[in-house]
């Protein structure tokens, strides 16, 4: 059991327990636009149409949504992380590049999210550190794309859950494969996904852990602040992996908080490179050459031809 005060960052970790979406909720006052990246969003009511969502109370953005008359929740579409990542830190170059249009209120909406739904200001309650903002619903849109996941502070996707799979959804087709294509593709998925988590297991690493040292390994000499963008971390759990990395001795912090990997860092990534390397050439082994043109045929069919030209 724990105390929440005793140990805020336990108690964070704790919340981070229940999976959401992730939203950047926007407004516009006197020709000023805000957004922020809230994951607190939740539905209240269906008549009237109510949400909520809650803002930190020292959120260099509170002026404006207590001044606008209306609030847009744009719900992020699972390939919008690099938005997410955008609009969770202060600053006026948020929205630079993005393309918008603008909804009830002059509320900015962001292209390509998987909803969004304009409110008008309905009533406030400021409670704790943050202040409830509850919106009435005007309108509303939403696209087939999935959504964005927050999950124990990294991003995830949603997949059908594995206890659910097996259902007969296309019982026109006549083999196996043309029925559950996209069922035994997630199947080899996670045959990798657990394989790997087997490796670093045995590393005494969690994924976590080995994100950041991985970032630390691409990018030495930098410290976090620059680093955790590319572990896609929250800032606590990427704290928390750094610290865990410390107490294994795999990084030391230094001056300016940069981070560097120690010698057993460096061997324990190495070690869990050549198990990826391993992992894949016992999986792969049985697969002659030939019919990988095969795979790859099917592959950028699927998620597109340029990741086969990227570096
Ligand atoms: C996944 C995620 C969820 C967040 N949820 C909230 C939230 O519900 N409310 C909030 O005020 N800040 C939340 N934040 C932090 C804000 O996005 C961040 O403090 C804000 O964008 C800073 O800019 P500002 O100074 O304009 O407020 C969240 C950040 C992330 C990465």
């Amino acid at each position: 059991m724990g105390d929440p005060l005793a140990d805020p960052r336990a108690f964070r970790r704790c919340l981070g327990q229940y999976a959401t979406g992730v939203t950047i909720v926007t407004a516009s006052a006197d020709g000023v636009m805000v957004g922020v990246t809230a994951n607190s969003f939740a539905s209240v009511s269906m008549t009237p149409p109510l949400v909520l969502w809650s803002l930190q109370n020292n959120s260099t953005s509170y002026d404006v949504f207590t001044r606008a008359t209306h609030f847009a929740i744009n719900i992020l579409a699972a390939d919008q992380i690099e938005l997410s990542q955008r609009f969770a830190k202060s600053g006026p170059e948020k929205f630079d590049g993005v393309t918008l249009s603008e909804g009830a209120g002059g509320a900015p909406i962001l292209d390509g999210a998987a909803a969004v739904l304009e409110c008008r200001r309905e009533v406030e309650h400021p409670t704790g550190d943050h202040l409830i903002m509850v919106g009435h619903v005007e309108r509303y849109r939403r696209s087939e794309t999935a959504a964005l996941v927050f999950e124990r502070g990294r991003y995830a996707a949603a997949v059908e859950h594995p206890a659910t799979r097996f259902k007969d959804d296309h019982p026109q087709s006549s083999t196996i494969l043309h029925r559950y294509f996209i069922v035994l593709l997630n199947r080899a998925y996670n045959r990798m996904r657990e394989a790997m988590a087997a490796a670093r297991a045995s590393e005494h690493l969690d994924l976590n852990e080995s994100r950041v040292l991985s970032a630390v390994s691409a990018y030495p000499s930098r410290s976090l602040d620059t680093l955790q963008p590319i572990t896609f971390l929250d800032r606590i759990a990427a704290e928390d992996a750094v610290a865990s990395l410390c107490a294994k001795g795999f990084l030391t912090v230094g001056q300016a908080a940069v981070l560097t990997m120690t010698p057993s860092g460096s061997q324990a990534l190495d070690a869990l490179y050549e198990a990826t390397l391993a992992i894949e050439g016992q999986l792969l082994s049985s697969i002659p050459e030939d019919e990988f043109a095969i795979t790859e045929r099917t592959l950028r069919a699927i998620v597109g031809a340029d990741v086969f030209t990227r570096q």
